[in-house]
């Protein structure tokens, strides 16, 4: 069994871009620039939104982060948007989900431009992306395409089940892994709350993404000899033991599945990881789009 390192693999991408960036700027071109807007105070968005600002500053892009009340009228966000859309220093926006419930996330995400759209969120972009055409991919699968090639994990023909149907995750890896590409190829089945036969169909993956948010839910019995098993879930368990008073438990019963995988990503450590440095890529693709 071998560990899918997420902290390994974006650290190569982090100093890649580190890299690049430094280029960037000596041949006199603009740095790269992420606005991020945040909405409310929930724990978990505010710390992944302050680790998206932290790596913007330690690869050398600049970041500007927006923050709203929870209370905040729909309008104003959408006024900072149609702002960030026409400042032509801000190369990626990003809007941290999940909105309070009185903002419509379809009409925040859809007012975005397109080429500003570093989450690649937007339906333009979605289109895009099942077309197979150039354009931003959702940071989470787009990581976990990029630990895939790292470790060059063949993935042609492979059967791949992915458990969850997330507009974030489960949905649009479902689609990268059965591009004509590489990783891809798969026969990918995507299993949700009303499959049947949950457990038989998941016996058959070669390649099993759990993207359900259920701790522990992929249990020893579900997973075949030599399966690769990605790890997209980060629920927040109450811990007092914990610095912080929880621990993040990932979709998969880690323990108990690992030592039958040939790959597998921890949590935290695997994919969560790939997410920013993913949405790091993103945001230098949208800069290379004007200089
Ligand atoms: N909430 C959970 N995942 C994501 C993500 O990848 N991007 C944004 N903007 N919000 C999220």
């Amino acid at each position: 069994m071998q560990i899918l390192d997420g902290k390994i693999v974006s650290q190569a991408v982090k100093e890649s871009l580190k890299q690049k960036t430094k280029e960037l700027i000596q041949s006199g071109k603009k740095t790269p620039h992420l606005a991020a807007i945040l909405v409310g105070n929930n724990g978990a968005s505010e710390t992944y939104v302050a680790s998206k600002v932290k790596n913007c500053e330690e690869i050398g892009f600049k970041s500007t982060l927006i923050r709203f009340e929870s209370t905040v009228d729909e309008q104003m966000i959408m006024d900072a948007i149609r702002k960030l859309n026409t400042d032509d220093d801000v190369d990626g926006i990003l809007v941290q989900l999940p909105l309070p419930k009185h903002i419509s996330e379809e009409k925040i995400i859809n007012l975005i431009n397109p080429d500003k759209d570093v989450d690649g969120f937007h339906p333009v972009n979605i289109g895009k992306m099942i077309q197979g055409l150039p354009t931003f991919l959702p940071a989470t699968p787009y990581g976990i395409l990029l630990m895939l090639e790292h470790y060059k994990i063949e993935t042609k023909g492979k059967h791949a089940v992915v458990i969850g149907r997330s507009n974030i995750v489960g949905r649009p890896i479902s689609i990268l892994l059965s591009r004509n590409t590489y990783p891809g190829n798969c026969t990918v089945t995507i299993c949700h709350s009303h499959t049947h036969n949950l457990k038989e169909i998941c016996l058959q993956g070669d390649i099993i993404v759990a993207a359900l948010g259920k701790p522990e839910f992929l249990t020893a019995d579900m997973v075949k000899e030599n399966a690769v098993v990605v790890d997209v879930g980060i629920t927040r368990i109450p811990d007092a033991s914990k610095k912080s008073g929880f621990a993040i438990k990932g979709d998969v019963d880690f323990a108990n599945v690992s030592p039958k995988c040939s790959y597998i990503t921890p949590v935290p450590g695997g994919v969560g990881m790939m997410t920013i440095a993913a949405l790091l890529m993103n945001t230098f693709a949208a800069s290379q789009l004007k200089n």
